[in-house]
Order: structure tokens, then C-alpha cells, then sequence
């Protein structure tokens, strides 16, 4: 499974790609109103350390408005994916930029047949929400499930990619249920690599090597 970090704060990016496993980067326009900053300059730093996919969210709602933003944004960088919502006029502007040679993510999924048809409309990425559906009491890995039997089932080559994680374990899950990949974000890509048992382990190792030896 592939691992796109979710955030727009560079230093993370940075730290996320120097642990050498970083396939990719997830951004959106309230990742971007936190860090404060103009979104296609920003955009065009991010491109500078990561070489996978990055995903830039259009601000317009409507189809000529995103259409005019995902061009632009394309421009940035050659790795630039352009991020749409998984609305009518969402659907519309993806299948243009994608007949175009511009790779789209089709965001805020919610339902299995908003992934039907962007796979239809030639989206590269679908971005189901897990943790937002979780939130209202609706079970989020339920919604990956079925996109992945629906791809599976007509051989679309759209990737799935889980959105909206709250934890370690909604990533153990998206690799069980065979997710493209999983954006997640900093603070979870770190749990990911610990266990109390390792750091304890390690330091009986190291205690015991150095009664044993000194030093
Ligand atoms: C995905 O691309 C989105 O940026 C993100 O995963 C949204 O997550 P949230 O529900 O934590 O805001």
C-alpha cells in the first residue's frame, strides 16, 4: 500500500520523506488556511521534496471555475494531481482534465456510487473518508470495502485512496482490505513505527551490552 502524508506544513513533509517510505502528499484548502500561506506557492515548495503525486484542491464549485483552477494548477509541477469534488460538475471537470492528460483525485467520497462513476470519468485517485463517516456513526471501512469489490468487479484502475484517518488502526484495516494507498496524516505516519515493547526492548539490549561490556 502506498503512503501519502495529509498535511500542508513543509517541515512535515520534509521529516515524513526523510523516513524514506513517502509515496506521496495529500493537501486540501483548510490544510492550507492553517499553515497561512498562498496555496499554488506552497504547492510548488512541496513539489521540490517529494517526487510522487501531490494533490491540489480547487476552490471553485462550479465546472468552468475548476476546470480554469486544475489547469492552473497542473502548471505547478509535473507531479501535481488536480483534486476535485465528488459532485456533478466535479465529475464533469474530471473527466476533461483527465481526457486531457491531467491526473484528478475526486475528493469527499462518501458513497460507493460517487466512486463508480469518477473510476467512469477516468479519476487517477477516488478519496473515500473514512474518519468523517466513522464521526456520524456510519462505518467508514464499510465504504473502502465496497469501492475495492466495485473496482474489482470491472477491473477500474482508479486507486483508492483512504482519507480522513484517525489512527493506526484505520491503516492496519485499509491494508487488509487491499487499499492503493492511505493518506495520512503526521502525528499517525509516527505511531506507526512505535510500540512500548520495541522502546523497552531496545533499552534492556543496550543496558544489558553495557553491564556486560562498559561503555
Ligand atoms: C484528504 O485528502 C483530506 O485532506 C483529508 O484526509 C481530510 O481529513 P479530515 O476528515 O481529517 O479533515
Amino acid at each position: 500500500m502506498e503512503l501519502y502524508i495529509d498535511t500542508a506544513n513543509l517541515d512535515e513533509i520534509k521529516q515524513a520523506h526523510d523516513m524514506g517510505v513517502l509515496d506521496g502528499v495529500t493537501t486540501n484548502p483548510s490544510l492550507i488556511a492553517k499553515e497561512g500561506i498562498d496555496y499554488a506557492k506552497r504547492l510548488a515548495e512541496i513539489c521540490e521534496v517529494v517526487d510522487g503525486p501531490v494533490s491540489a484542491e480547487v476552490i471553485a464549485t462550479d465546472y468552468k471555475g475548476m476546470m480554469k483552477e486544475g489547469r492552473d494548477r497542473a502548471k505547478i509541477a509535473d507531479n501535481i494531481v488536480v483534486k476535485l469534488p465528488c459532485t456533478v460538475d466535479g465529475l464533469r471537470a474530471c473527466k476533461e482534465l483527465s481526457d486531457e492528460g491531467t491526473r484528478t483525485n475526486l475528493t469527499l467520497c462518501f458513497q460507493p456510487l460517487q466512486a463508480m462513476l469518477v473510476a467512469k470519468a477516468g479519476a487517477f485517485l477516488v478519496s473515500p473518508f473514512i474518519g468523517r463517516l466513522d464521526d456520524i456513526g456510519e462505518e467508514g471501512m464499510a465504504l473502502i470495502r465496497q469501492i475495492r469489490a466495485i473496482y474489482d468487479n470491472y477491473g477500474f484502475e482508479t486507486m483508492i485512496l483512504a482519507a480522513s484517518i484517525r489512527h493506526p488502526m484505520h491503516v492496519v484495516e485499509c491494508a487488509l482490505v487491499g487499499c492503493d494507498v492511505a493518506t495520512v496524516p503526521f502525528k499517525v505516519i509516527q505511531q506507526m513505527m512505535n510500540h512500548p515493547l520495541t522502546d523497552s526492548g531496545l533499552a534492556k539490549f543496550v543496558a544489558d551490552y553495557k553491564k556486560a561490556f562498559g561503555g
